[in-house]
């Protein structure tokens, strides 16, 4: 082979005489040297070219290689990406067979170390075709024996030919580095690289943590890639051996153009494919791929489904470690083992085979490709210490044995391309256990079971739906202030603090305008300051029924006693002949409508976390209400103005008990009142006037379709104006593309799969029918749960305009506000 310095001079650079000679060399040898201004090396096919750059919009001079032939300058490489040069007084030279950066001829910036022990004796550099730049000594026969070679310190991009690993013979370990940013390529803290673990593996790091796993190799691709097929682009291989361990690809057809790069602004290692029609890179695939592919999500013994939600599950066998923390979405503490395993006889254990996964962590693994799945299960039930195994090789029949010791961590499940894992389990689990991970069954009877008992003596999920709507009565006397007389409830005088109509008026200026902070469908709020300093909000109901004074007194009374974190706290009353003056806790941050429906910046105060714990606060003060208080109230004008928040944007439920203090109805002559909201009312209650705690689920469903969408229920939601929210809600969701739903101010990608399911969950309290939708307890368990819901029924779609409510029948709306509160009079 005849590698000898030649130097190309254009034609045209003779031709006409352009003030700086730009020269392209083949090589760099001891005579030649690569200067800064506009000098390049170009490889044998013109493929590469190496030279000094300036990135994106920084001022410093690096050199480094990119694509000759590619009009957007795509450097693969950099070579003083620690030390960038300020001007352009950078030279290359070659000396004594190592490569020196220096600045001005005298400051070296950045130099090879090349790995010869005798003087080469003649030594050149060239650029390959493969993008390779290195550094042989022409006397040497064998020409692949390079000094030193570029493809040995990779910066953020693997090509083609390279080898993404480890050398154990000379120590060197190729990993991908991210550069800081496009204007900076020096090394950022996210790396890519291959571990030697017994049964090796490659981490992605950010910092000191690991971000994603590969997965180790199973003979076909990476544990964690089933994705990653034979294709026409590129062929790639896996090497591991004594000497070396490296994954490698090469190009199929040369004129293709794909690298893989490392980068730090997306934290992904991309694929890019470089498209010559339309002159631009594509994305061809990209890692992590998704929340499953966050390192260790799921904790140990747990293992990560995309599909489900939440996306973490117990292996079957195992329960949550901590079911606080499982069920807020925690699931770092992930799961322990039903039975604990009695290793000192250990034919009292056995496997579980889990299958479509990605194989745990191999940090404690251990590898012998020799053996075959039953010596590899013999190997594994011998010690103690090991939780599962695997065959190392998939291909064909499958072959080699793997065997985890320690926690098992960083499981995902494949709906296609994932392995066999047999993980080791107490002989006892094995019978009830079914094969493959068709267990939701299992699973979510242990999960229900245990939610339930906590949920204190309920037991069973079908009750979720079988309860009855005992309560679901037309709007009556089990209602009535005299049925709960009747019942004996003890009125103790001296409970509720009274306060004299003066002092209300004075904390309230004498009820001015000023101090007015809304107007609810009852009447006017008002702010006040007792003379004490503490802040009151003051609730002025206008008394037009024919309810005597005592028994609206003892009324609120009842009301007082309910105390619930998530109620708005009632610190006494006022009562006179023509009003009676509630007096609640004030509450700075205003109602929960002002932020949702309010501006982007005030609706981006409440993130997804800040919204779900509000869905679950106002789901507690529901199930109080409906269930644990002993008045079982049922709200009937829930909704978004009536959730009031406090200074940590804690939701606290207001205006419950209103209907009870208004009297409900009292008897068969009497008007009856429909009080509600329009778009929050249950089909069944704004029609017929029939009300049960399903009709505040319903409501509560609405409200939940509010906090995630971040539109009124009562809007439009499409072109020709024919949707309401719910039914916009619904047709998305039979469309398959409920994330339209999903409010833009909440930005969080990351919690799409448990925004997802809280549609899911608020599709099923809005159903048509009372008894399909969930009671109040259920629907906290489906929001903090993972059990899988049923698909929901058509909604209940009711909804009407006032016009319309208007002129369908003799209905009359008594009071409508800006947030309308209508309680319509039907005559009977
Ligand atoms: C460039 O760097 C050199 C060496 O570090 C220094 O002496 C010189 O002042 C710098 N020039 C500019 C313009 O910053
Ligand atoms: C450095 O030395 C080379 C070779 O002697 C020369 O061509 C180049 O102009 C010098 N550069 C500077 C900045 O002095
Ligand atoms: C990282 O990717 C983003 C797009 O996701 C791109 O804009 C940016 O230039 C990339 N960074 C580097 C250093 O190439
Ligand atoms: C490689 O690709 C080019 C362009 O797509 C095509 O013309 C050529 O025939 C291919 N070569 C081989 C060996 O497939
Ligand atoms: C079990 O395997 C672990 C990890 O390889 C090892 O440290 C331990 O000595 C083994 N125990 C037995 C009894 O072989």
């Amino acid at each position: 082979m005849n590698i000898r310095m030649i130097i190309i001079f254009y034609a045209y650079h003779i031709l006409i005489h352009v003030p700086q000679v730009s020269l392209a060399f083949e090589s760099i040898s001891q005579s030649i040297s690569l200067v800064d201004d506009g000098n390049t090396l170009v490889s044998k096919g013109g493929t590469y070219e190496l030279g000094f750059f300036t990135p994106g919009n920084s001022n410093k001079r690096y050199l480094g290689i990119w694509y000759k032939k590619i009009p957007i300058q795509t450097v693969v490489w950099v070579a003083n990406r620690l030390n960038p040069i300020n001007d352009s007084s950078g030279t290359l030279t070659l000396n004594n067979g190592n490569l020196v950066l220096t600045q001005n001829n005298e400051t070296v910036v950045w130099s090879t170390t090349s790995n010869s022990y005798n003087k080469p004796e003649n030594p050149v550099a060239l650029l390959l075709d493969s993008g390779n730049l290195v550094i042989l000594d022409e006397k040497e026969e064998n020409k692949e024996l390079y000094l030193w070679q570029s493809f040995d310190y990779p910066t953020d991009t693997f090509l083609p030919e390279m080898k993404f690993g480890l050398d154990f013979r000379t120590g060197i370990n190729r990993r991908l580095t991210a550069w800081k940013s496009p204007d900076d390529p020096s090394p950022s803290d996210f790396s890519f690289g291959m571990v030697p673990h017994n049964y090796p593996d490659a981490y992605m790091m950010k910092g000191d943590k690991i971000f994603y796993r590969s997965g180790p190799w199973n003979g076909l691709h990476s544990s964690g890639s089933p994705q990653v097929k034979p294709n026409p682009i590129y062929d790639y291989r896996f090497v591991y051996n004594k000497d070396e361990l490296y994954y490698t690809y090469s190009l199929k057809n040369s004129s293709a153009i794909t690298r893989l790069v490392l980068n730090a602004t997306a934290y992904v290692r991309y694929r890019y494919i470089w498209i010559e029609s339309a002159k631009r890179w594509e994305i061809y695939t990209s890692v992590p791929l998704d929340l499953c592919d966050s390192y260790k999500l799921c904790g140990a013994y747990s293992s990560c489904v995309i599909s489900d939600s939440p996306v973490c599950q117990c292996m079957e066998g195992f329960k949550p470690k901590s079911l606080q923390a499982w069920y807020s979405m925690d699931w770092s503490k992930g799961c322990v083992r039903n039975k604990a395993l009695r290793c000192e006889d250990n034919k009292k254990d056995g496997f579980v085979k889990m299958s479509g996964v990605k194989v745990p962590d191999t940090t404690y693994s251990w590898l012998d490709q020799t053996l075959g799945l039953e010596e590899c299960r013999v190997k594994c039930l011998e010690n103690c210490s090991c939780m599962a195994y695997a065959n190392s090789d998939v291909r064909g029949e499958g072959s080699g044995c793997a065997l985890w010791f320690g926690d098992l961590i960083d499981i995902r499940q494949f709906a296609a391309g994932g392995q066999d894992l047999y993980v080791r389990m107490d002989a006892s689990e094995l019978g009830h256990v079914n094969e493959g991970h068709k267990k939701k069954g299992v699973l979510v009877a242990v999960t229900v079971s245990l939610v339930m008992a906590m949920l204190s003596g309920i037991l069973m999920l079908g009750w979720c739906y079988r309860h009855k709507s005992q309560n679901n009565v037309k709007d009556k006397s089990d209602f009535s202030i005299k049925g709960h007389l009747k019942s004996g409830i003890q009125v103790d005088d001296g409970d509720l603090p009274v306060f004299n109509l003066s002092t209300i008026a004075k904390a309230t200026n004498n009820f001015t305008f000023s101090n007015k902070i809304g107007e609810g469908g009852f009447g006017p709020v008002y702010r006040g300051i007792l003379i004490d300093g503490v802040e009151i909000a003051v609730k002025r109901l206008s008394k037009n029924s024919g309810q005597g004074l005592n028994e609206f007194k003892n009324e609120v009374k009842l009301i007082a006693k309910l105390q619930h974190r998530n109620l708005v706290k009632l610190l006494g009353c006022c009562l006179d002949e023509e009003e009676i003056i509630l007096v609640y806790e004030y509450m700075p941050n205003s109602s929960l409508d002002s932020f949702i429906f309010a501006d982007k910046l005030k609706s981006e105060l409440l993130n997804w976390s800040k919204r779900f714990d509000i869905i679950c606060g106002i789901a507690r003060g529901l199930v109080y209400l409906h269930q644990d208080s002993r008045l079982r109230i049922i709200h009937r004008d829930l909704k978004a103005s009536n959730v009031l928040l406090d200074k940590e944007l804690n939701p606290k439920i207001s205006d419950f008990g209103m209907a009870r203090i208004f009297g409900g109805d009292q008897n068969e002559e009497n008007t009856r009142r429909i009080v509600g909201t329009y778009g929050y009312m249950a089909p069944e209650y704004a029609i017929g006037g029939l009300f049960s705690v399903k009709s505040d689920v319903f409501s509560f469903g609405v409200l939940l379709m509010e906090i995630i969408s971040g539109k009124r229920s009562r809007g439009y939601y499409n072109q020709n104006q024919s949707h309401n929210l719910i039914s916009y809600a619904w047709k998305l969701w039979k469309e398959g593309r409920p994330i339209k739903l999903i409010d833009k101010s909440i930005g969080e990608t990351c919690f799409i799969s448990q925004i997802l399911h809280c549609i899911h969950v608020s599709l099923l309290c809005v159903q048509q029918n009372p008894e399909d939708r969930p009671i109040m307890s259920c629907v906290i368990l489906m929001l903090v749960s993972e059990f899988e819901l049923a698909e929901p029924k058509q909604p209940g779609f009711f909804m009407k305009d006032s016009s319309e409510a208007d002129s369908s029948t003799n209905k009359q709306m008594l009071s409508s506000t800006n947030e309308v509160t209508m309680t319509l009079l039907e005559a009977r």
